[in-house]
């Protein structure tokens, strides 16, 4: 079963009150070098549901990275614990903890990617049109950020034609696009990158995310600047051409910027859906990788 499917299959069962035991006597650390919501709470309540232990360590709980070097904490964490998420800054932190620790390590946001959002998302999809492949999801915003990356991966990995709507100077590297459009041939899917809103149409999905990720609240002023004819709005969906197109937002959003309220307020249902998406799909996750 893949990890979409035992998510509908989790999420389906917690619908009825049944949870598992599939984690039960795992000890999971849960670190945090950024805020979050969605991803914190979906580790911690996934993990409480089959039965483990999670541990919450924040910025300012544990030596990572300062007092302590990524390697020598991961080889500590790992002698304690089953299993480690990491949220935070660079990429590399996530890499060196999954090299260093012996244990399951996963990505809850690096400044690059967002890998089990996009599960959620895919889950969220899966639910809205019954099927993945052969559907067209347009990202407009700032395409070069963890969001974009992730989505680009996992969309083409699935046979789901992606567009990135972004002005030149937010576009992905293109050695990650060059990786996608691998995976797309693979298959049977597009992957195109431009500053032509009216790509949009025929989407199927349009996603948004903030135009500042965490970490860049200094660069406000000149997101707003370029990324203003990329804001979700009547106008976008009206040039899908589509009456059965959806929006989806990982969260937090910023209404007013990459997406107006009325629009957000329209779609709320998707977009809510897709939150409470993160928690069935993380359990899936780790049961997948750690369950018994
Ligand atoms: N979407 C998401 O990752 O939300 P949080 O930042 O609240 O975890
Ligand atoms: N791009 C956003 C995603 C938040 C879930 C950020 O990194 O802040």
């Amino acid at each position: 079963m893949g990890l979409v499917e035992l998510a509908a299959d989790l999420k389906a069962k917690k619908k009825q009150g049944i949870t598992g035991n599939s984690l039960k006597g795992k000890n999971i650390a849960l670190i945090f070098e950024k805020p979050s919501t969605r991803t914190r709470c979906s580790f911690t309540i996934g993990c409480i549901d089959e039965g483990g232990h999670p541990e919450y360590l924040g910025q300012d709980d544990i030596q990572l990275g300062h007092k302590e070097s990524i390697k020598d904490t991961a080889r500590v964490l790992g002698r304690m614990f089953d299993g480690i998420e990491f949220r935070g800054f660079k990429h590399s932190s996530v890499e060196a903890l999954a090299q260093y620790s012996g244990v399951p390590v996963w990505n809850g946001l690096t400044d690059d990617y967002h890998p089990t959002q996009i599960l959620a998302d895919l889950l969220t999809m899966k639910e809205q049109f019954g099927q993945l492949k052969g559907l067209k999801f347009v990202y407009a915003g700032d395409g070069r950020n963890n969001m974009a990356n992730s989505l680009m991966i996992g969309m083409t990995k699935m046979g789901i034609d992606f567009v990135i709507l972004a002005p030149k100077s937010l576009w992905p590297k293109e050695e990650l696009v060059s990786l996608c459009e691998g995976y797309a041939k693979e298959s049977g899917c597009s992957v195109t990158v431009t500053d032509d809103v009216n790509k949009v149409e025929g989407a199927d999905v349009i996603y948004t995310d903030v135009w500042c990720s965490m970490g860049e609240e200094d660069k406000a002023a000149e997101r707003v600047a370029i990324l203003k004819p990329y804001q979700v709005n009547e106008e976008m969906l009206k040039k899908t051409g589509k009456d059965r197109t959806i929006v989806m937002h990982c969260l937090p959003a910023v209404k007013g910027n990459e997406i107006t309220e009325d629009v957000f307020e329209k779609y709320a249902d998707v977009i809510f859906d897709e939150a409470e998406n993160r928690m069935h799909t993380i359990k899936a996750v780790m049961v997948a990788t750690l369950g018994e």
